[in-house]
């Protein structure tokens, strides 16, 4: 896995970083193409080329000959509202799934409820008829190769295709390398399964991916959290703290080996953060100090609305020590089941193990009508749709929040994926708020499923696919029981 990423775009992220930080405020102005230039040692077209790209992404705004003036912080949404675990008290715990998140994950699959809790794409948005009528060609092209066993690692056409995207996140592997899996989810549960012992920890994001908490459950895994903040993501700095600190208790006899992490890099799942790249370099240089593997979920890489696609964490990273997974479930199709693996060679073999001993083989039919779809085209233009539609949709869902829920509520402002991460003012608990709007049958993801410690009480997660009359009158229910919340509480 090579790092190709355009120098123009590390130019922005580390101007964005100085926006971020609060070197630079909203209203100030930026240095002068001519100070990037020298300051940076970049040709004044790539100095251009930066300052561009915050301009589409809505942080800065060109004066003529006046210069670049920070339009505005690039998230909306103030960590210091939300109770993060503190990093030197990130311990490791078992992953037990709570009986909140149970009582969610029913509520959502209960016929005529409205479902804000998980991020699932509309399907009359999805390339449905075309891939029904490409896959059903590739059935009647090889009837029994559609019928018969296909060994892991699955299709080479379709891992060939794989290999091409990888290369937009600045991963080059060869079509060797991947494994196909059946979704993003049982991708990370092998990698997992390859690289851990029972009884290992695995740092994880707080708040992190409520699936990711149960895996680890079921593969008698401890979790260790990470702080995961809405602006950038996970702080190198933590995750050095955390994984000293493991290390030591390790030593001591008292405490677990870190085996891996397991982090979604680009547009988080669920505070849609992106880790700009000079972080994530950092990161996975405290990786390979502590030689922790990365498992890392891509699976909202390519869901960047309106900014390039960013570079995947693994591009930083030694691939024999990386697990890169993700699928089409968001891009193409969730009901076919495809994703993949991306490795170096020396894990490969073992990950290809833990494919064969749990399902046998690759689900041959939907791997192949993909593959065809890849390579028919129309999968640029599919994604180029689909990310107008989220960008809208997520716009929409954020003006209705601001509409009607209480004073003080913030939400983030993703420049990509599908959900929006929503803070309601500290003394409102959730959980209250959830039992009022289940009664006229929505639901969503409360805060505290995103997590073990029990933190993120006056935090939720909504789903933002899909506008309607419907999903327009479930948030104002929300609201409005968030505001009644708000009043009992006295504030
Ligand atoms: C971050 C993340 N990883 C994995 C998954 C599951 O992906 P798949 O349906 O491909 O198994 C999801 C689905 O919401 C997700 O948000």
């Amino acid at each position: 896995m090579s790092k190709a990423i355009p120098l123009y775009q590390e130019v922005a992220q580390r101007l964005e970083e100085t926006i971020t930080t609060g070197v630079y405020e909203p209203g100030e102005r930026l240095p002068s193409i001519r100070d990037i230039h020298r300051e940076f040692q970049v040709s004044i077209n790539t100095a251009r080329e930066a300052y561009r790209l915050l301009e589409d992404r809505g942080i800065v705004d060109p004066r003529s000959h006046s210069g670049h003036f920070v339009l505005r912080l690039p998230p909306l949404c103030d960590d210091c509202s939300m109770d993060f675990p503190d990093p030197a008290e990130s311990i490791p715990r078992d992953a037990s799934a709570g009986s909140l998140t149970q009582r969610v994950m029913q509520d959502c699959m209960r016929p005529g409820w409205v479902n804000l809790a998980t991020a699932e794409p509309p399907a009359a948005l999805l390339p449905a008829r075309r891939l029904a009528d490409l896959t059903a060609k590739e059935l009647r092209r090889q009837p029994e190769r559609a019928v018969s066993y296909e060994l892991p690692p699955g299709p080479e056409v379709l891992r060939l295709e794989i290999a091409k995207r990888l290369f937009r996140g600045s991963v080059s592997v060869s079509p060797d390398q991947i494994l196909i899996t059946a979704g993003c989810l049982e991708a990370v549960f092998l990698s997992l399964m390859t690289v851990c012992s029972p009884g290992d920890a695995v740092v994880i994001e707080s708040p992190g991916f409520f699936l990711f908490y149960q895996l680890l459950e079921k593969l008698r895994l401890q979790a260790i959290e990470i702080p995961s903040r809405p602006s950038t993501g996970v702080d190198p700095e933590d995750l050095d703290q955390i994984l000293t600190d493991a290390e030591r208790r390790r030593q001591r006899g008292v405490g677990p080996k870190v085996a891996a992490a397991v982090l979604i890099a680009n547009f988080s799942n669920p505070i849609g953060s992106l880790i700009p790249i000079e972080r994530k370099r950092r990161i996975a240089a405290v990786l390979e100090r502590h030689e922790v593997i990365l498992v890392e979920d891509d699976m909202y890489g390519e869901m960047a609305w309106n900014v390039e696609r960013p570079p995947s964490l693994a591009s930083f990273t030694d691939p024999n020590r990386t697990l890169l997974c993700a699928s089409f479930s968001k891009s193409i199709a969730p009901g076919y089941r495809v994703g993949w693996i991306a490795t170096g060679p020396a894990l490969i073999g073992p990950a290809t193990h833990s494919k064969l001993v749990t399902s046998a083989a690759v689900v041959n039919p939907t791997s192949l009508g993909i593959a065809a779809f890849l390579a028919n085209g129309g999968h640029e233009r599919w994604l180029r749709s689909a990310r107008r539609h989220y960008r809208e949709s997520v716009s929409q869902v954020r003006r209705a929040v601001l509409e009607s829920f209480p004073q003080g509520t913030q939400m983030t402002n993703p420049a990509g994926g599908m959900v929006i991460w929503i803070v309601l003012p500290p003394q409102i608990d959730v959980t209250e708020v959830y039992e009022q709007v289940r009664r006229e049958q929505i639901c969503f993801a409360p805060g505290p499923m995103f997590t073990l410690s029990g933190n993120y009480r006056n935090c939720m997660r909504v789903n933002a696919t899909k506008w309607d009359p419907t999903v327009e009158a479930a948030i104002k229910s929300i609201g409005m029981a968030a505001c009644r919340a708000a009043d009992s509480s006295g504030s």
